[in-house]
């Protein structure tokens, strides 16, 4: 079979010349040699042959776009999507008025979590039924559909708000976790004198009509690794307290989302 011909791509050969123009740029202000030059190309070959790629780009450049994007917007500062995230999580619902439980093993280990929150728009009013997906890792440091054991969708789970934009959560607390060392991404953490770990967090996307998809993280404003978060995803407004009530801890954070 004939391969159909490729037509001229005007975007392609501007963005192109683009990359060109800074990338050389950026080799001779880190005065690059060739034989570093090579050492990247071969690293970052690498990077794509592990399946590594989506890791390192998320862990250190995601965090620096959304940076740029959103800081000093108002609304809820977003956070990194990560490489965790997988669709089709299961759709869970309340039943007899209870908290929703997100999906868990009956013999979940970890401290118990009630975490709530409230949804509503820049302009101050409640978004109501709308999507919130949530996702975390387990009291294992690990994560469904990647290095747990658990099924497939453990911890993760989608729900919609009520009619005053309120939810309720029963979970377990998430733990700190280091991102995956054993490969190219683990090399340059060496290299640069970098530690592994991200503090415990929530994964959180909100999705309503009419405005941004909200993706963002809630960290436990007390925990170790907040300034030293490897992925600097770490937001002020994203921190609050997880707070021991003995059996259980509670938090809840209010989330606010922009318009389109
Ligand atoms: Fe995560």
């Amino acid at each position: 079979m004939q391969k159909e011909a490729i037509k001229k791509n005007d975007r392609v050969v501007e963005v192109f010349d683009l990359f060109v123009k800074h990338i050389q740029a950026f080799f001779e202000e880190a005065k690059l040699n060739h034989e570093e030059y090579t050492n990247f190309v071969n690293w970052a070959d690498r990077l794509g042959r592990t399946g590594e790629l989506p890791l390192f780009a998320d862990v250190f450049l995601e965090s620096h776009v959304l940076r740029a994007m959103y800081t000093d917007t108002p609304g809820t500062q977003p956070s990194l999507l990560g490489p965790y995230y997988i669709e089709g999580s299961p759709l869970i619902e309340s039943k007899n008025c209870e908290p929703l439980v997100l999906t868990q093993r009956p013999d979940e280990a970890g401290k118990v979590l009630y975490f709530k929150g409230n949804v509503s728009s820049v302009d101050g009013h409640p978004l109501s039924n709308i999507k919130v997906e949530m996702w975390q890792n387990d009291a294992d440091a690990t994560y469904s559909a990647f290095d747990s054991v658990a099924p497939k969708y453990n911890l993760r789970g989608h729900f919609y708000t009520d009619e005053n934009g309120d939810f309720k959560v029963k979970s377990i607390m998430p733990t700190p976790y280091p991102i995956p060392t054993n490969g190219p991404t683990g090399e340059f953490l060496e290299y640069a004198d970098k530690q592994p770990m991200r503090p415990a967090h929530l994964h959180l996307m909100f999705e309503a009509e009419g405005h941004e998809t909200l993706i963002t993280q809630v960290f436990p404003d007390d925990d170790v690794w907040l300034e030293e978060d490897v992925a600097d995803g770490v937001r002020l407004d994203l921190l609050t307290k997880f707070e021991d009530v003995g059996d259980h801890v509670e938090a809840s954070l209010d989330f606010v989302m922009r318009k389109n």
